[in-house]
């Protein structure tokens, strides 16, 4: 068996918040070119633990690695430029989609190609002419889309993907999960993405971290998720697939 590498290393990472203890003690990896399955109750932290790997936040004691490479000796560019992030709402400034797409560029200074640009939105199962389209007009899933190939311009190695299914109907949940695959295994990005649908992470995650109250309680395959050996975990699944 091909050993894995991990692509975010977490070693004994702790987060406090106004006093409380967010993240309890975090050890564990995320493996490069493998997709990860985030899940747990609502307010569990998973959403804290995401931001801790793009830089967003700094954990209060422990240490996190990317590649190998402490976060802290990564300047803010190259660490935006080397982990993506997708949030549930798609946040986009006002504009065209072209405009938006090429935002992680222009913050650098740079431009956007034409040709680039149309490779992209292709490459996210848009068509072309959508780049000139005002982003207010989109639909959940487009505006989804465009998200995604917005954090592809910096050809990420790893994304950090939140809730960005949760609010779509089920074409478009199914069309963003084949995207994430195609993502996946095309580019060989990592992925990190938080789901509360039980069903997604186990047929879209290659693993699976379960977080509850702070604390990572269990983690392995995401086929772990069918039969669970924590007590809690268990009524946790069960109560998300009724
Ligand atoms: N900046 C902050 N200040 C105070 N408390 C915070 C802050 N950020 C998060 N929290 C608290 O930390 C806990 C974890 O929040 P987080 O958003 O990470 O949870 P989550 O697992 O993503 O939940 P959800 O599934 O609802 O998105 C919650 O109790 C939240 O209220
Ligand atoms: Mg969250």
């Amino acid at each position: 068996m091909q050993t894995l590498k991990p692509a975010i290393h977490f070693k004994n990472v702790n987060f406090h918040a106004d006093n409380k203890h967010i993240l309890k003690n975090i050890t564990g990896s995320f493996y490069e070119g493998t997709i990860t399955s985030l899940v747990g109750p609502s307010g569990a932290g998973k959403s804290t633990l995401l931001k801790l790997c793009n830089g967003l936040l700094s954990p209060d004691s422990g240490e996190i690695y990317i590649k190998e490479k402490d976060i802290n000796t990564f300047e803010p560019v190259e660490l935006r430029r080397n982990v993506g992030i997708a949030l549930q709402n798609a946040p986009m400034v006002n504009g065209t989609v072209f405009h938006n797409i090429s935002l992680p560029l222009t913050l650098q200074g740079k431009k956007l190609e034409k040709s680039t640009a149309k490779d992209l939105i292709e490459d996210v199962g848009l068509e072309e002419e959508l780049l000139h389209r005002d982003v207010r007009d989109l639909s959940g899933g487009q505006r989804q889309k465009v998200s995604i190939a917005r954090t592809l311009v910096n050809q990420p190695q790893i994304m950090l993907l939140d809730e960005i299914t949760s609010a779509l109907d089920r074409v478009s949940k199914t069309e963003i999960e084949e995207l994430i695959e195609k993502i996946n295994k095309k580019y060989k990005v990592t992925i990190i993405w938080i789901t509360h649908n039980i069903q997604q992470a186990i047929e879209i995650g290659d693993y699976v971290w379960v977080l509850m109250e702070g604390e990572v309680i269990e983690t392995g395959k995401s086929t772990l998720l069918k039969s669970p050996t924590h007590h809690k975990v268990k009524q946790f699944v069960k109560g998300e697939m009724e």
